[in-house]
């Protein structure tokens, strides 16, 4: 991958400017950085590799040499979209989906609110950043990151069998090599159809038609600290289980309690895992397995 094979497979996508780096801390603070220096709307940054790539939550995000696909988007933006902040995040999740089954007939899934999921492995994450000026959203970064080859998951793989959301890349998936620049174009092809559309009942409607364990049971774990973990790192603790029942307009994920409450969770309160573990395992698997998103 290079700037000029990007330019050339890009160029009949309406983006702004696009560029490439061999190496960058993060994709999403390249963007941040040049959206402050005025980059054109819908500016693309890509990578090979990130040293410092970020998951939600303050997670590490592992991106090595050739073996995954980053890169984040600049957008300006419009009133509705800076009111539908939770599905600007959908939006790019959604976007893998489609390129995957478009290109790949891969079936994949959006675990609420942002991991695409193929066989209920993850096998992308999305991360939306604002940034404001005074009281004014002024830019929006929407990083995505997709494991492509073995490479991009061997490194966060020992000792995480326990956990119920292991990672998998798709060449394993379709066992057969990917070309990411092939990808890329599927993707931003995917987030250029839909983000017109992002405030219309068929963008919620496509997301929800691809929401993970609809109608099943899983566990809502909150971000908030338990306390000191062995390992320092943020530890989760599990509230309830609920059953996935669908979104609310505002993108709010709906769940039925097991006392038969219906509520609605906001964007970046809770984690799901499916409600098989009792939560002490759970939560220890979570102790010990924080470093990384993947
Ligand atoms: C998550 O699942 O926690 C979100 C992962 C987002 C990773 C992407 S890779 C490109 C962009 N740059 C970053 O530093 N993070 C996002």
């Amino acid at each position: 991958m290079d700037q000029t094979q990007l330019a050339t497979i890009l160029s009949d996508l309406s983006l702004g400017g696009v560029r490439y780096f061999d190496r960058v801390g993060s994709t999403n603070d390249e963007a941040v950085h040049w959206a402050a220096q005025g980059a054109p709307a819908l500016s693309l940054v890509v990578a090979d590799e990130q040293t410092d790539g970020r998951g939600r939550a303050g997670r590490h995000w592992y991106t090595p040499r050739g073996a995954a696909l980053a890169f984040s988007i600049v957008v300006y933006p419009t009133t509705e979209e800076s009111e539908n902040l939770s599905r600007m995040t959908a939006l790019g999740a959604l976007a893998v989906c489609v390129a995957l089954k478009n290109r790949y007939d891969i079936s994949a899934k959006i675990k609420w609110p942002n991991d695409v999921l193929v066989d209920e492995k993850k096998v992308a994450g999305v991360l939306v950043e604002v940034q404001w000026n005074g009281d004014r959203l002024s830019s929006m970064i929407l990083g995505v990151g997709i494991n492509v080859a073995p490479g991009s998951i061997e490194a966060i793989h020992p000792g995480r069998s326990g956990l119920h959301y292991q990672a998998a890349c798709l060449e394993s998936v379709l066992g057969r090599p990917v070309d990411r620049l092939e990808l890329l174009h599927a993707v931003l092809e995917g987030f250029l159809y839909w983000q017109p559309r992002l405030a219309f009942q068929e963008f919620l409607q496509a997301w929800e038609s691809r929401l993970a364990f609809r109608d099943e049971w899983v566990q809502v774990i909150s971000d908030g600290k338990l306390g000191p973990a062995p390992n320092n790192g943020t530890t989760l603790s599990p509230i309830q289980e609920g059953q996935v029942l669908g979104l609310e307009k505002n993108g709010s994920l709906k769940l039925r309690t097991r006392s038969g409450e219906i509520v609605a969770l906001q964007i970046g309160e809770v984690r799901l895992r499916p409600a098989m573990k009792t939560s002490a395992e759970e939560v220890s698997d979570v102790r010990r397995f924080t470093s990384t998103s993947q």
